[in-house]
């Protein structure tokens, strides 16, 4: 199944053809695939509802094409590499024909379970091979999966079951990540207490801790797959059925749930990662995400077992036991493409090159980079000591919404440019717009990024509520998918991307809205009148976190009160969402129409204190040199 682009020419020339007829080239695409049914129209359309349907009528089931199609040729072939967090423990090979049977097994577990095609499963493991045999076991059944990264809190967990009304949890005992060990039973079993929907949860076994099982509601996974069949016929999917359901922070409220349907989904990401990577046959490819996020389900595991590429998972942090881990695991396993986000290179850099200058790394081939914009001095760093100056640094920019990459390079054959993302993919097609909702055709003009035509991997809707879904993408332009970043465009037409224009924080590559973690923060009502956080760039975390606190009265021990504010919000979303700065004010920089001048918190969080602009139309304005005295 090559369907690869091979050089930049080819780009050219497949992109105008993906713009001038949209139908004709992805449903040529979408012929390498196995359809149980072909479909009876390419596309349906329109951005106002919205309504988008991809492969209509058309039936499949996208295990079939990540396990079984390869099962003739690649029968034998690795599938997936394990590596677990402490490099003395022995890692773990599977084929294809294993992660088969395995996931055969597994679906039938679910199915005795009483999960049908349709009911949503949440999943919430650490990175172990079960966590992407679940999500495949699910697929194969037809049940939605609902992964929560497991770094998230009971609460956050307790929302995301809730939101979608799980009836099962597939989980496990505990983790280990880099010197970290985490109860992860004991935060499903406090989850739980608020789940009514949930009626089984499945363990798998990684720390071996005694824990907490309840009668009738949990069952230990190896077990019940013992006692499973190794047969189980792959359901017939509509290509629009949702596969899964991810949730994601935007600028109000709580996380949304993107849906992402069976056909669309599976053809985008397929497609994608073969062109971004262009896998050989021998290639060993590792994304180096969790698969708790999006960037794990679209490049650890669809989109390489799509390709019958073998994918490698890694099961902890890049500096344990010591900052070469993911050198010395590239070299182990003769890692041809690498797959990671800035934050984990800036953090690399920040312990100096010896860590990597002592690994070969003859094996790279392309490099890839994801989540926030790459500065120069990490894609330069990337290029010339991991890469040696032989490979390729390809961004990519993406987004949950979106399935899968959107602007990047390709192989070899693109051109690059550091801070660049690059030209979009064939079927691809951005816009930069004025705030007016103008198309802006000249370069180097900054505008809002927007997509005006439906591509196959672009969400379907926000589970439960779909009304929100037209609202956060589809009004802002009319007839546009607004993706909620900026960016311009050089005179070759690429993009380069400067991250979000809305109320989203992006922490080392994870998304937060402002609105969710001051809400956490509120929560201490009887200490917390009111708060508001902002973004500040960070050198390793791209951004940190800086929140302004009103208190009820004030903190006589204010160190104490900060460690209850960092607490509140490690329990209603995670550690991963903890505030860098906490400072108290007595009030808040707002028009006189209440609503808070976000961009005078931003200025003064990044230092910039003659930057503020213009405060007269401030109700107060005097606030803004409290805030400024007391900055942290
Ligand atoms: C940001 C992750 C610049 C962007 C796949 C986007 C990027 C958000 C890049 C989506 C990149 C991701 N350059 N910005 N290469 N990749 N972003 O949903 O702001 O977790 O809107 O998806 O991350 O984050 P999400």
């Amino acid at each position: 199944m090559d369907y690869r682009i091979k050089s930049f020419d080819e780009y050219k020339d497949t992109y105008k053809r993906s713009v001038d007829d949209p139908e004709k080239f992805w449903a040529e695409i979408a012929e390498h695939f196995t359809w149980q049914k072909k479909w009876d129209k390419t596309l349906e359309w329109n951005f106002d509802e919205p309504k988008i349907e991809w492969f209509k009528g058309a039936k499949l089931n996208i295990t079939e094409n990540c396990l079984d199609r390869h099962l003739a040729k690649r029968g034998n072939k690795l599938a997936l590499i394990w590596e677990p967090n402490d490099p003395k423990e022995r890692y773990k090979r599977f084929t294809f024909k294993d992660i088969h049977e395995r996931v055969c097994r597994l679906a039938n577990v679910l199915k005795s379970k009483g999960v049908k095609k349709g009911d949503r499963v949440a999943i919430y493991m650490p990175m172990i091979p079960e966590l992407m045999f679940s999500l495949l076991a699910c697929a194969r059944i037809g049940a939605i999966h609902n992964v929560v990264f497991a770094g998230f809190s009971a609460s956050a967990l307790a929302d995301r079951i809730n939101d979608s009304q799980c009836k099962m949890v597939l989980t496990a005992d505990g983790l280990f990540r880099g010197t970290k060990e985490i109860p992860v039973k004991a935060v499903v079993n406090e989850a739980l207490k608020e789940c009514p929907s949930v009626q089984t949860t499945l363990v798998a076994k990684r720390t071996g801790w005694d824990v907490k099982m309840q009668e009738g509601r949990d069952f230990w996974l190896d077990d019940e797959l013992e006692k499973a069949e190794a047969a189980c016929p792959a359901e017939p999917m509509d290509a629009e059925d949702p596969l899964f359901i991810l949730y994601t922070s935007g600028s109000t409220g709580k996380p949304k749930g993107v849906v992402h349907t069976c056909g669309g989904y599976m053809v985008y990401t397929a497609y994608t990662f073969a062109n971004v990577f262009q896998p050989e046959e021998s290639d060993i490819y590792w994304c180096t995400a969790d698969i708790g996020w999006v960037t794990g389900h679209s490049y650890i595991v669809y989109g390489p077992l799509l390709n019958g590429t073998t994918t490698l998972m890694f099961e902890g942090v890049p500096t344990y036991p010591g900052p070469g881990r993911f050198w010395q695991i590239c070299d182990k396993h003769s890692v041809s493409q690498f797959y990671t986000a800035p934050t984990a290179i800036r953090a690399l850099m920040a312990h100096g090159e010896d860590h990597v200058l002592s690994y070969g790394l003859y094996t790279l081939k392309v490099l890839g980079s994801v989540g926030e914009p790459i500065n120069r001095e990490a894609w330069e760093w990337y290029q010339v000591h991991v890469g040696k100056g032989r490979c390729p640094v390809i961004d990519t920019w993406w987004q949950t919404e979106t399935g899968g990459i959107m602007i990047s390079a390709m192989g070899d054959f693109m051109p690059l440019k550091p801070t660049f993302a690059g030209l979009p993919h064939p079927g691809i097609q951005p816009v930069l717009l004025s705030q007016e909702g103008e198309e802006i055709t000249e370069p180097h003009v900054q505008g809002y990024l927007a997509i005006k035509f439906p591509w196959p991997g672009m969400l379907r809707t926000t589970w439960g509520d779909h009304e929100r879904c037209k609202n956060t993408y589809f009004s802002h332009y009319k007839g546009y998918y607004f993706t909620g970043d900026g960016a311009k465009k050089d005179e070759d037409g690429m993009f380069r991307i400067s991250g979000r224009v809305d109320d989203v924080i992006n922490v080392s590559g994870h998304r937060f809205g402002t609105a969710e973690i001051e809400n956490a923060i509120n929560s201490l009502d009887d200490l917390v009148a009111e708060s508001a956080v902002v973004g500040y760039p960070h050198e390793i975390k791209g951004q940190a976190i800086y929140a302004y606190v009103i208190t009820k009265q004030s903190p006589d021990n204010p160190e104490k009160l900060r460690a209850e504010i960092v607490e509140a919000v490690v329990s209603e979303i995670g550690r991963i969402a903890k505030p860098d700065k906490i400072q108290f004010v007595t009030g808040l920089p707002k028009t006189r129409s209440g609503k808070i001048m976000r961009r005078i918190l931003r200025k003064i969080a990044e230092g910039e204190f003659d930057k503020v602009g213009d405060t007269s139309t401030l109700l107060d304005p005097d606030v803004v040199d409290e805030i400024k005295a007391g900055a942290l």
